[in-house]
């Protein structure tokens, strides 16, 4: 009887420990997914940009962008950024079409965060 009883506790404090531990985990891993979910700038850069402009944004193909002078030039507002990545370049292939006008705004706004 007396061993009935204390198998039951012992149920009773495993699932409770269980359950606390489990709820942070789910939250966290709730909140990666958020993270992940959705198309950032930093992604879409990824995607779009990376592969002439590098991972990090210094170049390869195409110029570096982290740059203390270029990120100079766009300090002030998004709008050479925006204009270059929708309208392109002689080598640059323009993004007006294939980006929406917000895609392309987050872009900018990843851009002037890199640094070198
Ligand atoms: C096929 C390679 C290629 C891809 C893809 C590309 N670029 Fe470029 N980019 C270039 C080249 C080359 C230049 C230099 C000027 C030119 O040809 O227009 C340039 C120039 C630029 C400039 C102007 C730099 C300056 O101050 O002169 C910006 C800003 C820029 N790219 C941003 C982007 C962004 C943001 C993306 C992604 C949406 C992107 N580029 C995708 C090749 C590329």
């Amino acid at each position: 009887m007396l061993i009935k009883i204390k198998i039951g506790i012992l149920c009773c404090f495993l699932a409770l420990a269980a359950s606390v531990v489990a709820v942070p985990l789910v939250t966290a891993e709730s909140k990666a997914s958020a993270f992940e979910f959705g198309s950032s700038g930093a992604e879409l850069f990824k995607e779009n940009c990376a592969r002439c402009h590098g991972a990090d944004g210094t170049g390869g193909k195409g110029p570096n962008l982290a740059s203390a002078k270029r990120q100079e030039k766009w300090k002030a507002s998004d709008e050479k950024l925006v204009n270059k990545i929708t309208k392109g370049g002689l080598f640059m292939p323009s993004f007006g079409k294939k980006l929406k006008g917000e895609e392309i705004k987050q872009i900018a706004d990843y851009v002037r965060t890199l640094k070198e």
